[in-house]
């Protein structure tokens, strides 16, 4: 079959038309490409671009160019014309405006951390690193009827955190799967996969996942526990339980569309963002080898050290770090030796009185830490 140029361009128009009226929006960005009659579908073939570059669709025309008879969908056009537009071009035209924090002083908070989040607004913190209760670990812990219970406790504050968080920003959560000893003889212990749990909830929240740094404990911790202990007897296949003496620290970062580089280029504070360089040596793999704590007032404290690799490698001076279940203010103390502000939040009356103690001595005469029980705000200092 032939075709002169006059069908070519006949093809063109009736194309043209067709976006006039379907995509209307977007007609001054679409253009087509060169139509091409397909002896096997006898149909014009005419694709759709995005700015003379990205392919985002096809129409198909009779062979009379009476008719488009056949065409992509509109909805899925639009889905590839959005994340053909280029990340920055995106973020300038939505928000160009600089984001300043409001400044709200240090707080020590006691309180039921779903409740007390719920008063605070988006952008009060650029940072939260928390670790959870424990789901039935410790006695004391042991106020979940069940797993489920305890894994929509969880959801309820990494929603409130992911409300609080500015845009962009991280949530680090230090969780590891937990043992639950076995009842009788005729049972078996079981490992609880929390981390993986927590994953989904993070992810149907609005958080993208972005890393699993491995906290490795030396040689020797985690012993104790006795795991292993039957196939180190007797060394039979299937029975092999390694000792763990791992923990996971994962790290989400609040969906955005915007690149991690736009939280640095638009920071209110160029000189906040010099001064937070990480220079000199810093943690080259994700497995940080660090001595796991002991303290005589809390039975699941983690390591100042680990607070302080996280709120160095998350957050810029002068940021608000949040801890929702605070104990003895671990994350406190790094976020005063880093310039960071704080927010500590814990429902134990023992841990609430010790963060006011201790914390309060570290921070220099100047500095504002409000304490305060949640519903009785007539105690602040
Ligand atoms: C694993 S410990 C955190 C210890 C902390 N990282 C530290 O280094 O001291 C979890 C803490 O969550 C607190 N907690 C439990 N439920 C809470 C809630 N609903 N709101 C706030 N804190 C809560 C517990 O009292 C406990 O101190």
């Amino acid at each position: 079959m032939v075709f002169d140029k006059g069908s070519t361009g006949k093809a063109r128009s009736l194309a043209q038309n067709w976006i006039n009226t379907n995509l209307n929006n977007f007609a001054a960005e679409i253009t087509c490409g060169l139509p091409e009659y397909d002896d096997r579908l006898d149909s014009w073939r005419i694709s759709l671009k995005y700015r003379e570059t990205s392919v985002i669709g096809e129409l198909q025309a009779n062979r009379r160019l009476t008719e488009i008879k056949n065409a992509t969908k509109t909805n899925l056009i639009i889905e590839r014309i959005r994340k053909a537009i280029p990340q920055e071009q995106r973020s300038t035209r939505r928000n160009s405006n600089v984001f300043v924090p409001a400044a709200i002083p240090n707080k020590i908070i006691l309180g039921d951390c779903v409740q007390v989040l719920e008063e605070y607004p988006p952008d009060t913190a650029q940072l939260v690193f928390t670790s959870p209760p424990y789901y039935n670990a410790k006695p004391e812990y042991s106020e979940f009827v069940d797993y489920q219970e305890y894994l929509d406790f969880l959801r309820r504050v990494f929603i409130r955190c992911h409300s609080i968080l500015s845009e962009g920003r991280f949530l680090v959560v230090n969780v590891s799967p937990v043992l639950i000893k076995r009842a009788s003889r005729s049972t078996s212990s079981t490992r609880i996969p929390i981390p993986f749990d927590i994953h989904q909830i993070m992810k149907s929240i609005g958080f993208d996942f972005v890393d699993d740094i491995i906290w490795e404990k030396p040689e020797g911790a985690g012993w104790n526990v006795g795991r292993g202990r039957r196939f180190r007897a007797d060394r039979q296949p299937l029975q092999y339980k390694p000792v763990t003496v791992t923990e996971y620290v994962l790290v989400y970062r609040k969906h955005t569309e915007k690149l991690i580089d736009w939280n640095i280029r638009k920071h209110h504070s160029q000189e906040y963002v010099t001064a937070s360089k990480i220079l000199g040596d810093y943690d080259v793999t994700n497995i940080w080898r660090i001595p796991p704590n002991t303290s005589k007032i809390h039975p699941a404290t983690f390591p100042e050290a680990l607070a302080r690799k996280i709120i160095r490698y998350y957050s810029f001076i002068n940021d608000m770090v949040v801890d929702p279940f605070a104990g003895i203010g671990t994350v406190g103390y790094a976020a005063i030796e880093l310039g960071r502000r704080f927010m500590l939040i814990d429902t134990d009356p023992k841990y609430y009185a010790y963060m006011k103690k201790n914390i309060i001595k570290k921070v220099s005469e100047d500095t504002r830490v409000d304490c305060y029980i949640y519903n009785d705000h007539n105690e602040g200092e």
